[in-house]
């Protein structure tokens, strides 16, 4: 790669950011294509995002993806947001046109493509429990929401967080039944899990150095599948234990890997190069 004065500068905002694996997958995106652009990591700390979010603009960074812990506070620093980034209320990715920040939200797309691969789901007509209520639960029950899901159960720990996740959503998607779920309850989340076709887990927990959500998954149905966010290990106790009750199951690399594409190609305007970026993060 040989950067110049006239070299597109790309990045990611987030905190911690050291062990991320967008600046391998981005930067071989941009060497396959041979685009004059480079990908950085920037470790910004929460008190420091505004200064940073003006820097996108005084510096000329062309584009920038969010990550934890930035993803719902950066949408205070934008001039447009996209529609499905307006509906989930929080962004992964930043464009810069001539000044202009616009916000979008690459996981919704992410996770639908994911799915769609991955397990051959579509969302249309299933019955959907998600594990947590933060910026990545949301990108999903956005997906699903848009995509005619027909009932979405949000479980989390923090449960007056799911309740106001619920009823936002149910505003804005009438046919769609949304309910909040304290995983406290134990009988009502195993009756969840007993009528839902999807289990997918969209909170921290299982990464590495977090503990496994506990969650009685002997209650799913057979036939139900399993789509962890985690992409760290690869594979989760959650994933292996649905594994062995002969689920058939997906971590979160693919989601990983979709979104950047998508945010790829609303940065540059080319096709994504999906097989080279896939190679650079197994
Ligand atoms: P993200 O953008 O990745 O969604 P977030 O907005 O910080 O990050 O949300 C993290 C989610 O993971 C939350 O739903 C959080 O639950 P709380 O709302 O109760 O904090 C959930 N979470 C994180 N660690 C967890 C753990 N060890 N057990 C259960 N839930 C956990």
């Amino acid at each position: 790669m040989r950067v110049s004065a006239s070299t597109k500068v790309y990045g990611i905002f987030g905190h911690p950011v050291e062990h991320s694996l967008s600046p391998v997958m981005h930067n071989s995106a941009f060497k396959a294509l041979r685009l004059d652009c480079v990908y950085l990591a920037f470790d910004i700390q929460m008190r420091d995002l505004e200064t940073a979010a003006r820097a996108i603009k005084s510096l000329g960074i062309a584009g920038v993806n969010i990550t934890i812990p930035h993803k719902e506070s950066m949408t205070f620093f934008l001039d447009k947001m996209s529609p499905e980034a307006t509906l989930t209320g929080a962004i992964n990715t930043v464009k810069n046109e001539n000044g202009k920040l616009t916000g979008y939200n690459t996981d919704v797309g992410g996770f639908l493509r994911a799915i769609k691969e991955d397990l051959g789901l579509n969302p249309k007509g299933l019955t959907v429990a998600v594990l947590g209520a933060g910026g990545a639960s949301r990108a999903v029950v956005s997906a699903l929401c848009m995509n005619e899901v027909s009932r979405v159960f949000v479980i989390n720990r923090t449960f007056e967080k799911a309740k106001k996740l619920a009823s936002e959503f149910k505003k804005s998607f009438k046919d769609v039944s949304i309910e909040a779920v304290s995983p406290e309850d134990s009988l009502e989340t195993e009756n969840v899990l007993k009528i839902s076709d999807l289990l997918v887990n969209a909170t921290s927990a299982g990464m590495e150095g977090i503990e496994q959500i506990e969650i009685p998954l002997e209650h799913l149905p057979m036939q139900s599948m399993v789509y962890d966010l985690v992409y760290k290990p690869r594979e989760t106790t959650l994933l292996k234990r649905a594994k062995e009750l002969g689920h058939k199951v997906s971590g979160g690399l693919s989601m990983l890997l979709y979104q950047g594409a998508e945010s790829f190609e609303i940065w540059t305007g080319e096709t994504a190069p999906v097989e080279v970026m896939k190679r650079v993060i197994e």
